[in-house]
């Protein structure tokens, strides 16, 4: 009868989804702009993430709403809100990464650089709660122009004296979606195999999608083929503010890619040796001082990491 017992439990737990799987540690991830057009859809996927154990979700307003809608599905995390400065502290306690999503949007007609009065403040002030509340955290910058909130993120944790270079990343991985995309399509190749490391910085020609390193290989491609292909990923930001003619740039496909940079970085928490993702940091490999190119996450301790650049 014992026995019975036992196996009709552990089919139920098998049916319930967490039969066998070995404890993941805690981790809480803090979105900071959880409210926005990437805001919420990175809230959604980072609360079907089994590594989330805590879901911190803060911006100047309307986060109750969004951690009351994302807090109802039934997987680990468990979601708060958080709306406005003074509970800006709260929301980061204790954070193990931190994605930043807060600040305004590119229109038609505007570059990257445009964005730049308005969210230099808003990741100054940002990142200076981070340097308060979580200084250990992993910090992911979304908020562009990317090429220069990394830069100003690492002033500030410098001035606080808390920085560690490792642990600022710059999210490009946007353009390696892109380029991954773009390059199945032409190549003719089941996208799901592909990769396409992407370097340099995030905005325009500084984007360098390297399609001679692409795998699988194709001989299919021609000389014109690889010139539209580069273009087409460097200007894959304008091509979707375009076609959203005034109502913002890349949301749903920015949740992704934040998603899929965001879970590289706990697994690199987590232990799990070798995640590779390109990403926008502080650099030696040209002589500019923060530059994008492959990056391996690995994890010493909870939180030391140590990041190699593949030059
Ligand atoms: P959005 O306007 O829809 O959302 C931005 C959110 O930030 C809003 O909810 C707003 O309330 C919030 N916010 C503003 N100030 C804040 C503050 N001080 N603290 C917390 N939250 C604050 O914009 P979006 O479409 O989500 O884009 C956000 C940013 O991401 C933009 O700067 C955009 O250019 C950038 N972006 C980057 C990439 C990339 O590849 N790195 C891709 C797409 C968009
Ligand atoms: C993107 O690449 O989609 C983002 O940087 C948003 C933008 O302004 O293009």
């Amino acid at each position: 009868r014992m026995s019975l017992l036992r196996s009709a439990s552990q089919h139920l737990r098998r049916r319930r989804g967490y039969s066998s799987t070995p404890a993941q540690p805690e981790r809480k991830v803090a979105i900071l702009g959880a409210a926005g057009g990437i805001g919420q859809p990175l809230a959604l996927l980072m609360k079907l993430n089994p590594l989330v154990s805590s879901l911190s979700l803060y911006d100047i307003a309307a986060t109750p709403g969004v951690a009351a809608d994302v807090s109802h599905i039934n997987t680990r995390a468990l979601v708060k809100g958080f709306v406005g400065d003074d509970q800006l502290g709260e929301a980061l306690e204790g954070a193990d990464l931190v994605i930043i999503p807060a600040g305004v949007p590119r229109k038609p007609g505007m570059t990257r650089d445009d964005l730049f009065k308005i969210n230099a403040g808003i990741v100054k002030g940002l990142c200076t709660a981070i340097a308060t509340h979580c200084p250990n955290a992993l910090v992911n910058m979304i908020s562009n122009p990317v090429n220069s909130t990394v830069p100003i993120a690492a002033e500030v944790f410098k001035k606080a004296g808390t920085y560690d270079e490792k642990k600022l990343f710059g999210v490009t991985t946007l353009d390696v979606v892109r380029a991954k995309t773009f390059y199945a399509g032409k190549a003719n190749v089941p996208v799901t195999g592909v990769n396409v490391p992407v370097v340099g910085g995030h905005a325009g020609i500084t984007i360098l999608p390297l399609f001679s390193q692409a795998t699988p290989a194709s001989n299919a491609l021609s000389h014109e083929d690889l010139v539209a292909l580069t273009k087409r990923t460097q200007d894959g930001g304008t091509e979707v503010v375009e076609a959203k003619a005034g109502k913002g740039s890349a949301t749903l496909s920015m949740a992704y890619a934040g998603a899929v940079f965001g879970d590289a970085c706990l697994k690199g928490l987590n232990g799990v040796p070798d995640i590779v993702e390109c990403s926008f940091v502080q650099s030696t490999v040209t002589e500019l001082p923060f530059f994008a190119s492959k990056q391996v996450t690995n994890f010493s301790s909870l939180h030391e990491i140590c990041l190699h650049a593949y030059s």
